[in-house]
Order: structure tokens, then C-alpha cells, then sequence
């Protein structure tokens, strides 16, 4: 009974999911911080006994062991295939806690070169009643510098050290760099931090830092990502693209991709476009959607994300892609798994599902393997195979 009350589950649908009905209540930014200070806390205190005793129970609430779900990618072992996506911990300062959440492994970031506070507040909107968020944040982060201590604080072994917690770290370019210094801003970073990151994700696509996108330009792109694959240690590298490329454009950039050997692409980041949405009101601001800057994600990206991850997988098969965008359950999560994504990424949909997600998630996606008779999760990546209840 005492136990039931404090587990996670509990608390998030008490306390969390009532204050995220209410689009004007509690600022959308100060509650993300706010759980996330909680979680650093624990994530660096994980020797503490109640820390660690609670800690466990999460773990047996949430976490979904199974050899259907393990795959070897770019030779990193994924324990299951869903992360969380780059921009709930973009300091990496709870690190250490995501795997205990039943995430498969976590993208961290998007850290820069240099920190910065990002965007005037408010610049995170909750849209509820269609499962969707609007932000603007602009890469407020510490800067590579503050990110590595975190992890030392929170005792984060180098990769080669490292059992299991598999991290990914999203790199993207500090405002006052220019685009033509770009790269040397991404490869100081990098340069700090590739020792403990499993796979770098370059970050080319969040549309609230000015130019970023243009770095999605086929020229511009191979070069920054030719001298990023000279470092030592060069990490597997994922690009992560915008959902508002057209057909056209991807074919470049997977073409660019082949040629310079990178190993894949995560796809999408928020979308610019109000994808339907644009008179929806923003209760928060009592303005339009269409009238608000800012990236948009969550349901309405859905569709438009898995097409693209479809599109992807029917040019190269050969490439790794990472499905974000709009997944909020099993059948989501399936849909983007066969559509050709070997590994799938939450954020909004985790913040409105709740830490539940995760597990449930993974059960359905067992289920499916079952009921095909698929003996690992790997055979389903781009089959096309419908969900069956
Ligand atoms: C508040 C917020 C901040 C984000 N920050 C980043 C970021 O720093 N870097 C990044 O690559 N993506 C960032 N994203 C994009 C997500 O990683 C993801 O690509 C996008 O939200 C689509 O997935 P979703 O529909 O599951 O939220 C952010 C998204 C949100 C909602």
C-alpha cells in the first residue's frame, strides 16, 4: 500500500498529470526543472541508501529485461530500443539516473562550446488537448566545460569503463559562434566530452538558434562533419535532421551521409511548420500558434516524422536511423520500428504518458515479436509489419 503510494507511477499521475491538464497552471519550463533538479539530486547521490533502495524500486516498476530487445548498433549494445530524446538534460546532470527509468539509453544536451542562458522566458508551452509543446529555448546549457563536470560529480566512468548506461551526446553550435566558425565550436566540445559519449548526435537542426538549419546544406554539412570524423576516438556519428527538410533535400544529405561513412541519421527535431495547428490558441499567451516562434513537437509531428523515417530506410537500408517525433505508445512506437527506425526516442509523449510509457512501450513491442514469431527486434526495423492486437 505504502509502497504503491510513492511509486513513480503514483506520483506522477497524482502530482504531475493534473497540473499538466492545465495549460495555464504551473510555467511548463519551472516543472521540467524542477523534476529534473529532483532526479539530479538522486543521480548523484545513487550511493545514499535510501536513494539507492528507492532507486531500485523504480527499477522494478519500470525496467523491461529481454534478449528480444538487445541489438548491437555501430557496436554499442542498445539493452532495448527507446531513449530519451536530447533536450530534457541538456547539462547531463541526471546522467546517471535515465537507465533506471527503463530507457535503453539516453541522449544528453544539446551542449555548446560555450554557455549560454537561450531564449527570454517564457519559451516553453504546453498544448495539451493536442498532446503537443511548443519551445523556443534556444540551447540554454552550461557549455562543454560545466557538462563534463557534471558527469565527473555524478562519477561517470569513460565509455571504456562503463557498464551498460548507454549515453549519447548531442552537439550543437553556441549563438555568438558564426556559421562559418561552426565547426570549431562542435569540435571543441566534442574534443572534451568523446570520451564518454557511446555516439555524438550533431545537432544541425533545432530551429531556435538563427542559422543552425543551414548547416543542413549539403556543403556545409560535409564539411563540418569531414573534420568532426578526424578526431581521435570519433565516436559513432548520428545527424540529426528537421523535420522541415523536403524529400529533395534528404537525398542530399543522405547522400553526403554514405560518402563520408557517417552512421546515421535521427530523425525528426521540432517542426516549424504549425502542421495543422496554426489557429490553435496558446492558452498561456492567449496568442495563436501560428503567431508564437518556436518549434513544434509532440502528436502533430507524428505523422510527419515517420515519413520521413520511411522515406529514409526505403533509400539506405544500410543506415542507422533514430525515430523521434509524436511517439506516445506501443503502437506508435511499432509503426516508427517498421517504418525503419532501429532505435526510437521519447520526450513529449513522456512528459504526457508518464514514466509508464517506457515499459509499456516495450511490452507491446515484445507482444508484436511474439505474436510474428520474430526472435529479435532487429528482424522488425523496416518491415512494414502492421501492430495486431
Ligand atoms: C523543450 C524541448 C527542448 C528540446 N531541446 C532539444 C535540444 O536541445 N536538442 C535537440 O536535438 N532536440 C531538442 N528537442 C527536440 C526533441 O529531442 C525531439 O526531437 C522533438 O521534441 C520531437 O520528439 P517528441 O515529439 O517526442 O517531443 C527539444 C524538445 C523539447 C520539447
Amino acid at each position: 500500500m505504502i509502497k504503491n503510494l510513492y511509486s513513480v507511477t503514483n506520483i506522477y499521475e497524482r502530482l504531475i498529470k493534473p497540473i499538466l491538464r492545465e495549460d495555464k497552471g504551473v510555467d511548463a519550463e519551472c516543472l521540467t526543472n524542477l523534476s529534473l533538479k529532483l532526479l539530479a539530486f538522486c543521480s548523484s547521490k545513487k550511493e545514499w541508501g535510501f536513494i539507492s533502495n528507492y532507486l531500485e524500486e523504480i527499477r522494478n516498476e519500470l525496467c523491461i529485461t529481454d534478449k528480444k530487445l538487445n541489438q548491437e548498433i555501430c557496436g554499442i549494445n542498445f539493452p532495448n530500443p527507446v531513449g530519451l530524446a536530447a533536450g530534457f538534460d541538456k547539462n547531463g546532470i541526471a546522467a546517471n539516473i535515465w537507465q533506471d527509468f527503463g530507457f535503453g539509453f539516453s541522449e544528453l544536451g544539446t551542449v555548446t562550446q560555450y554557455g549560454q542562458p537561450g531564449n527570454p522566458k517564457p519559451r516553453l508551452f504546453r498544448i495539451s488537448n493536442e498532446q503537443a509543446a511548443l519551445n523556443r529555448m534556444g540551447f540554454n546549457n552550461n557549455g562543454a566545460d560545466l557538462f563534463l563536470k557534471n558527469f565527473i560529480r555524478q562519477n561517470i566512468k569513460k565509455k571504456v569503463d562503463r557498464e551498460k548506461n548507454c549515453l549519447g551526446i548531442n552537439f550543437g553550435k553556441s549563438k555568438i559562434t558564426s556559421i562559418s566558425n561552426a565547426t570549431d565550436d562542435y569540435i571543441s566540445s566534442l574534443k572534451l566530452l568523446i570520451p564518454y559519449c557511446n555516439y555524438a548526435a550533431i545537432n544541425v537542426s533545432s530551429p531556435n538558434t538563427e542559422g543552425l538549419r543551414k548547416l543542413q546544406d549539403p556543403i556545409l554539412l560535409r564539411e563540418l562533419l569531414k573534420e568532426i570524423k578526424k578526431l581521435p576516438d570519433c565516436p559513432p556519428l548520428f545527424v540529426k535532421i528537421a523535420p522541415d527538410l523536403s524529400f529533395k533535400d534528404i537525398d542530399k544529405i543522405c547522400q553526403l551521409i554514405n560518402d563520408e561513412k557517417i552512421n546515421g541519421i535521427i530523425a525528426t527535431n521540432t517542426s516549424l511548420n504549425r502542421l495543422g495547428l496554426e489557429n490553435t490558441l496558446i492558452k498561456k499567451t492567449g496568442t495563436l500558434l501560428s503567431e508564437e516562434s518556436g518549434g513544434l513537437s509532440g502528436k502533430p509531428l507524428r505523422n510527419k516524422a515517420n515519413k520521413i523515417i520511411k522515406y529514409i530506410h526505403n533509400i539506405d537500408k544500410n543506415l542507422t536511423l533514430i525515430g523521434v517525433g509524436g511517439i506516445d505508445s506501443p503502437e506508435t512506437a511499432w509503426e516508427r520500428i517498421t517504418s525503419g527506425a532501429s532505435l526510437i526516442q521519447l520526450y513529449t509523449g513522456w512528459i504526457y504518458k508518464g514514466p509508464r510509457l517506457v515499459p509499456d512501450i516495450l511490452q507491446g513491442i515484445i507482444k508484436q515479436l511474439n505474436y510474428y514469431q520474430i526472435s529479435n527486434i532487429e528482424e522488425a526495423v523496416g518491415s512494414g509489419l502492421l501492430w495486431k492486437n
